[in-house]
């Protein structure tokens, strides 16, 4: 059986959350494959509104496995929040498992990251803060910690030595801070450790197995595609190892590529951005920037601001160009389109179908940075519906604008929309196909 990939096919905060939340019904495992906390994701259901970081949005389907895979890096303290968080809200963590290879946010991390931040002057990212970049880093210059490692006391011990004496090098030499204290740190993380002993697990093996038995794996991406570390807008992106694209993954649970077999791409409506870096069809002031910022009627908790950062995000119209390049890069075979109602009081709405770039027309993502910085997007314009949208269940009941919005989105895509979000609320979407062929049940 095919293990389905939901990804972000912008800069991430499409509404992948409440998507995974849906196809996980039918699904026996959920899976996080990379970032760390620096993702965020928002949940409404039953039992009110949940902002996840690191624990898969399938943890409400009580009886699933979820799954933090070992492509994923963790801050133990923020995880252990969010698990007492969610107990005391009633929701079972029981089935939750945490890869022993993930690799672990250590304090330093956090401290490095906004050290370098000020850094790297104009060439400073935006980033959450969260100490993912550093820890990612540490992973690929191997001397990262594992999960695993939190629960050998002895090896920890020896491995924190080594990788602190190291650290306060760099925090002391490089960054004039203060150096951090070893025995604290080896009383916590110990301590950490064993909170999150319970639930570490050989979870590669567990994957592999559940995919060998022809159960329905999901895996949720994080972030999106167009803050790939490969693929993405360059350097303004997020350092996942692997890639927050849908190949990365099957290397971020322990599956082999051919496992991959549909790919739901999730899109806003329109095109959102926090952080730093180029944004083509960007809208920096006037009543439309509102309006997107906002969200529907500016009701409380549906504008545009981060889940972990709470910062505003930056608004614009749906890019055609970038939104086709994701789509051909992941492989997305079901799209899932988010926010439609935000853009229900706009008279008319603009979509982006190419960029002019130093005199030419293209439709391809710019080779540079600068290239990003030039290029001026060629709008097609659309008219409004100018209508709520927020009761609508089937795709016939949308106004006719709407549903011309719709196409014209799967035009660009080449690919068919599937289901379209019209509210927060769970049952707020309206599902034209279901990617697994079973019943429909918003
Ligand atoms: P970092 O991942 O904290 O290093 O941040 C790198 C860039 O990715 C910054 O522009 C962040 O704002 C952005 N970013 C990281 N995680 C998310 C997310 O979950 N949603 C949207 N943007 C994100
Ligand atoms: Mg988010």
């Amino acid at each position: 059986m095919p293990a389905v990939v939901v990804i972000g096919g912008q800069w991430g905060d499409e509404g992948k959350g409440r998507v995974v939340d849906f196809h996980s019904q039918y699904c026996s495992v959920i899976a996080r494959y990379s970032a760390g906390n620096n993702a965020g994701h928002t949940i409404i259901n039953d039992r009110g509104k949940f902002a996840l970081h690191l624990v898969p949005a399938g943890i409400f389907r009580g009886e699933k496995a979820c799954i933090i895979g070992n492509g994923v890096v963790i801050d133990p303290a923020k995880l252990i929040e969010e698990i007492a968080m969610l107990t005391e809200r009633g929701v079972s963590t029981a089935r939750l498992m945490i890869s022993e290879h993930a690799h672990v946010i250590m304090p330093w991390h956090p401290i490095i990251d906004r050290a370098e931040e000020t850094l790297k002057g104009d060439l400073a990212i935006g980033t959450t803060g969260t100490g993912t970049g550093p820890a990612f880093y540490d992973k690929v210059g191997r001397i990262g910690i594992r999960v695993a490692d939190l629960l050998d006391r002895e090896f920890f011990a020896w491995k924190l030595r080594n990788a602190l004496e190291y650290k306060n090098r760099v925090l002391q030499d490089l960054y004039h801070l203060p150096p951090l204290d070893y025995d604290t740190i080896l009383t916590q993380y110990t301590e950490y450790g064993e909170r999150m002993r319970p639930y570490v697990a050989d979870t590669i093996s567990y994957v592999q197995d559940a995919d060998e038995r022809g159960e329905f794996i999901l895996l949720e991406g994080a972030q999106g595609s167009l803050l790939d570390l490969d693929t993405g807008t360059y350097p303004y992106v997020t350092s996942s190892v692997p890639a927050s694209v849908a190949a990365g993954g099957a290397i971020g649970v322990g599956l082999g590529p051919t496992a991959l077999e549909r790919v739901v791409g999730v899109y806003k409506s329109y095109q959102t951005r926090v952080g730093n870096g180029p944004m083509p069809t960007e809208i920096t002031s006037g009543d439309e920037m509102v309006m997107l910022r906002e969200g529907t009627g500016g009701a409380a908790g549906t504008g545009e601001y981060g889940t972990t950062t709470g910062r505003a995000r930056r608004v614009g119209w749906f890019d055609g160009v970038l939104a086709r390049y994701t789509a051909r890069l992941n492989g997305v075979t079901s799209v899932a389109l988010t926010r439609l109602d935000s853009l229900s009081a706009l008279e008319s709405i603009k979509v982006c179908v190419a960029y002019e770039l130093d005199d030419q027309r293209i439709t391809t993502l710019p080779p540079t940075l600068r290239a990003m910085e030039r290029a001026k997007p060629i709008y097609e314009e659309l008219p409004g519906w100018g209508q709520d949208v927020t009761h609508v269940r089937h795709l016939g009941d949308l106004p006719t604008e709407a549903r011309q919005y719709v196409r014209r989105i799967e035009q660009i895509l080449g690919v068919q929309v599937d289901m379209i979000s019209v509210g927060p609320e769970r049952h707020q979407a309206i599902v034209t196909r279901d990617v697994f062929g079973g019943s429909i049940d918003v």
